[in-house]
This record gives C-alpha cells, structure tokens and sequence, in this order.
C-alpha cells in the first residue's frame, strides 16, 4: 500500500472545464493508495520541485486512483502552470498524504458553497451524504469553467449559478433561509469566503487555497527565538521570516506552503507571545499562543521560545 510519503504516476490526464485539468494518479506498481476521507488534499511535488496541494476529489472507495483537478491561474506562482504544461501521461509526481484538515463533520443538513475550483475537496463530501440532506450552491465565471458540472447536474439539491448569465450567487437568500444547525461549507476564493462569513453565524467550515489575508503588520520588527532543544538564540531580524531563520540551524524543519495556509510547519510555543498571521489555527488556539505557523508568525514581545 502507498505510504505516507511516495511517488506516484500520472494515470491520465483530461480536461474537466476550461481551464481546468484533471489528473489520476496510480501507484506505478499497481498497489492500493493510502485511504482518505472527503475534505482530504496530497501535497505534491512537482517534476522542478515546487510543492502544490491539491484536493482530492474523486471516490475514497476507488483505492487504486487519486483525483485531482486543477485550475490554470495564469497570476498564480507557477504551480498550476507546471502542472497544465510540463505534466502528462506517465509523468512521476513526489506525494505526501493524503492529509485532512477540512473534515466532514457530522450534522442534520448541509449546505455547501463552492466558488470556481473550490468545487474540489466539497465533491466527495456531497457523494458520501445521504440525497436530501444536503445542497450545494456552485458559482462559476461561466458554465464551461465550471468543473464536474456534468456530474452535478444529475444531483438533486445542486444549484449552478454562473456568472456571466446569472451573476453572483443570493448568498442572503439562500443562507436566510437555512435552519441555525446547518454545517456550512465553503471552498473558493477570498471575496466568497469573507462573505459567507459575514452573513452566517451558525456551523461553518471553510478551506482556503491560497494565502489568506493577515491581520496587523508582518515582516516588521526584530525579535529573539530561543530554539529550545537546539539550545540556540537566535535574532529574527525585521523583514526576514521566522522560518527563514529557523531553517539556518534546523535545515529539515518542515514546511510547505510559506504562506500560512497549509499547517505544515505548525511549531508549539514554550514561552513568549506569538503574532499570527496564518489561516489555518482557528480564534481559541491563536488567543491560547502554544503553537504557532512559523513562516508567517512572529512575535509579540522580544522573545519567542520554540519547541525546536
Ligand atoms: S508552511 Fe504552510 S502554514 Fe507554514
């Protein structure tokens, strides 16, 4: 079976809307792949070394492929680009995962909100509940950009709402109406998140695929970590990242996305204050500062003391 570190092969490789690629990977020798629940993502290594996560989006039944889908954002760092033209049939992906930090939790009724691409991690969670209890409003630039709407369409409770011909989705109508325990789930970009935000106080879970905005200043100030079983003090000097400086004396200190999004490098606190400035610790373990994502955190005092 596929561990949690591996290499896979590109199976196949299709087009699922504009602009938006689908991938299966396989293992090369045909063994069954790690298992996973719905809201789980790999983290990809891609054939020049750059690291991606992607969702994955197809059947957690289906052990001999991982899905994924991935949109072009011709603003974005490269990833996509590389994997929409230098990644084919029989290319070898380095895989890590899958792992799951946007789980389905159990509730009464659901509605899913999914903007563009952000359809991804919510497809399996929609496939594993029961009809009935669930809807799903998707919203797109267009139909055609819009990814496994085929699939949707047979579904009851879907609501497909592209943007050219129907505008944006009636976020307060739809989420007026919903009873108070609905779970709430929403994937897509910053504006569509921050919205449903706004609007819904009840049961709400979101994932974000790129960096999330930081609250107060980052990158200003110098500070001291102490890395407490390195036995190290070190300056972190203004305009140079935690983890940048971590990484002088802890070369394998881990880390992924350096944005502040992907939990990776997630580092507990011994003493001192840490300044968030990530998106994956929720408002509890921010106020309770005994841990912290070290390649957007700092600190709030003159030293921060490390469990490194
Ligand atoms: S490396 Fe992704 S949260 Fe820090």
């Amino acid at each position: 079976m596929t561990t949690l570190t591996d290499r896979l092969v590109v199976r196949s490789v299709v087009r699922e809307a504009e602009g938006v690629r689908g991938l299966l990977l396989a293992d090369p020798t045909g063994a069954d792949l790690a298992p996973w629940e719905p809201g789980a993502h790999l983290e990809v290594t891609l054939p020049s070394g750059t690291i991606r996560h992607y969702s994955l989006c197809g059947d957690p039944a289906d052990r001999s492929t991982y899905r994924l889908g991935v949109l072009r954002e011709a603003a974005g760092r490269g990833g996509s680009e590389e994997i929409h033209t230098a990644v084919d049939e029989g290319t070898v992906l380095g895989i890590r995962g899958p792992f799951n930090r946007f789980p389905l939790v159990p509730a009464e009724r659901y509605l899913f909100v999914a903007g563009g691409i952000g359809i991804t991690p919510l497809l399996p969670m929609i496939r594993s509940l029961p009809p009935g209890s669930w809807s799903l409003l998707y919203g797109g630039r267009s139909l055609g950009s819009m990814a496994y709407r085929e699939e949707l369409a047979g579904l009851p409770g879907v609501t497909l709402v592209p943007q050219d011909t129907a505008g944006l989705p009636d976020l307060d109508a739809v989420l007026a109406g919903l009873p108070a325990d609905t779970a709430v789930y929403c994937c897509g970009p910053e504006g569509l998140l921050r919205a449903v935000e706004e609007r819904w106080a009840g049961p709400l879970h979101t994932e974000r695929f790129g960096a999330a905005p930081v609250e107060g200043p980052s990158g200003e100030g110098g500070f001291e970590v102490e890395l407490r079983r390195t036995g190290r003090i070190l300056r972190v000097e203004a305009g140079r990242t935690l983890l940048d400086t971590v990484r002088e004396v802890v070369p394998g200190v881990a880390y992924s996305c350096e944005e502040g999004w992907c939990g990776t490098c997630e580092t507990k606190v011994l003493a001192g204050t840490p300044e968030h400035h990530d998106s994956v610790l929720g408002e509890d373990e921010k106020a309770s500062g005994t841990t912290m994502m070290i390649c957007v955190g700092r600190s709030r005092g003159g030293r921060l003391v490390l469990d490194l």
